[in-house]
């Protein structure tokens, strides 16, 4: 079994009894697991990703196919995962399932797998996708505003480059051309690969 592999068996056993009679199975990161040039982590799956057990194939997939084509990169050169591997969801007004933010209790228990999960695939740069991979890689100090389209450095030692998370540029307009110019910084970083 593979590294990634053996992790994701050990986290089905932590997370399996936790939440007993509640339906909430775990999606994995995918994508190339060898030091990959990217490992880009989001906040957690929604409804789709938990039917096809894989992460970003609903309508964040669209966005980050518009990411992958202004990186310049397919999905299976990168790795893509979450901090948090359950659906965070409550039931809204109208009775229906709803997404939400993930709590306290979700981070706590999950940032410490996403420590060991960056340290298998050892990505050359890790990119997160709005507040909640940021904080949970960099302390709750830091904000997305403040710090989009710059490195900053992790404790593992591995180059973080922050992004806004895909869908807030559905719910603000205003951000779509910054999104873009952040990540062509990205591209230019990655190519000239002095200054990460
Ligand atoms: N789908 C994911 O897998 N992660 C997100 O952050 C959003 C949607």
């Amino acid at each position: 079994m593979t590294e990634i592999k053996a992790l994701y068996a050990d986290m089905q056993k932590f997370f399996q009894p936790l939440w007993p009679g509640e339906d909430k199975p775990l999606v994995f990161g995918e994508g190339n697991a060898m030091q990959p040039p990217l490992m880009l982590i989001g906040e957690a799956p929604g409804e789709t990703e938990v039917i096809k057990r894989r992460p970003f194939v609903g309508k964040a997939g669209k966005n980050l196919d518009e990411f992958l084509t202004l990186v310049g990169m397919n999905r299976e050169d990168i790795f893509i995962s979450n901090v948090v591997k359950i659906r965070p969801c409550e039931i809204g007004p109208t009775g229906r399932t709803r997404n939400r933010a993930p709590n306290k209790e979700e981070l706590s228990l999950f940032t410490p797998w996403l420590m060991k999960e960056i340290a298998i695939i050892r990505p050359k740069v890790l990119v997160t996708l709005g507040n909640v991979p940021l904080k949970a890689l960099c302390g709750p100090k830091i904000t997305i505003g403040d710090c989009h389209g710059t490195f900053l450095k992790t404790e593992g030692g591995t180059p973080l480059f922050a992004l806004y998370h895909p869908a807030s540029i559905i719910y603000r307009r205003e951000l779509k051309t910054v999104y873009q110019a952040d990540v062509l910084t990205l591209k230019e970083a990655l190519f000239r690969n002095n200054d990460i």
